[in-house]
This record gives C-alpha cells, sequence and structure tokens, in this order.
C-alpha cells in the first residue's frame, strides 16, 4: 500500500448523524476508499491507538472519549494522502480549522473533533493494520 491515509469518523460526529455527510466531502476530496467499518474501540485498544500521546494532560479524556461510542474507521487512498487529508479536515481545534474544513462544519471542540487523519505515510500504515486485517483491504 503506498498513497494511503487512515482515518476515524469519532464517536462525537457519529452520534451527532455525520457519518453520510463527512463521507461526502472524503468522496468529493477525491480520496478512493480501500477499507471502511463501523466499530467501536474497547479501552485497551483506545489506550494502544493513542499509546504516544499517553504523557500529555488529556491522554485519559481522550481514551474515555474514543472508547464512548462507535466509530468510522476507513483507509483512503490518493496522491499525496496524508497531507491532502489533513487539509480536507482543517486544524485539530475547530475554532482554528479553515471555512470548509470536516473539523470547521462538524467538530464540537478540542478533544471532540469529528475525524482522526494520520500524521505521517509511516503511521497511515500503523494505524490502517491496527484497524483492518489484510482481507479487509481492498
Ligand atoms: P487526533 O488527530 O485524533 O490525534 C490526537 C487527538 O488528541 C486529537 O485528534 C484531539 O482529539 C486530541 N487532543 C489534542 N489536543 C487536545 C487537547 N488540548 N485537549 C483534548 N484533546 C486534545
Amino acid at each position: 500500500m503506498s498513497n494511503i491515509t487512515f482515518t476515524m469518523i469519532k464517536p462525537d460526529a457519529v452520534a451527532d448523524g455525520h457519518i453520510g455527510a463527512i463521507l461526502g466531502k472524503i468522496a468529493e476530496g477525491d480520496f478512493k476508499i480501500k477499507a471502511l467499518k463501523l466499530t467501536q474501540l474497547t479501552v485497551a485498544d483506545a489506550k494502544k491507538f493513542y499509546e504516544v500521546h499517553a504523557e500529555r494532560p488529556f491522554y485519559g479524556e481522550l481514551v474515555e472519549f474514543m472508547s464512548s461510542g462507535p466509530i468510522v474507521a476507513a483507509v483512503l487512498e490518493k496522491d499525496n494522502a496524508v497531507e491532502d487529508f489533513r487539509t480536507l479536515i482543517g486544524a485539530t481545534n475547530p475554532a482554528e480549522a479553515a471555512e470548509g474544513t470536516i473539523r470547521k462544519m462538524f467538530a464540537r471542540s478540542i478533544g471532540e473533533n469529528a475525524v482522526h487523519g494520520s500524521d505521517s505515510d509511516e503511521n497511515a500504515l500503523i494505524e490502517a493494520r491496527f484497524h483492518f486485517s489484510g482481507r479487509e483491504i481492498f
């Protein structure tokens, strides 16, 4: 796999009924869906997925929130996928996100910020493999 990124539609956006609209923005952005599922992280899954943030003051809150309800996990393909997807979703804090970005349109707050996007090609692969087996990625 190359030119991929990994995303989650987070529990806030799923609960707020934004799955369809966010998948629409992803399609408009010319990303191809390679894998997709509705699932829920256990507390242990969320701790492991976000372990790079274990020392941050918001880690406990982040783990609790990310395991609090269903998410949509997806692997997306496009040239320059990681950077282009981060542009599409906007800044981590929706108050600072550009107009028209997914976080500006759908996020509740910096913690409950609607979507995740991988921060590097290396992490995109690690995150995709964390959530999907080989036979679930097309
Ligand atoms: P994400 O892109 O999924 O990666 C790490 C997450 O930590 C980030 O999105 C935010 O949801 C969360 N996060 C970052 N900074 C803060 C903060 N100051 N307070 C609460 N959550 C945060």
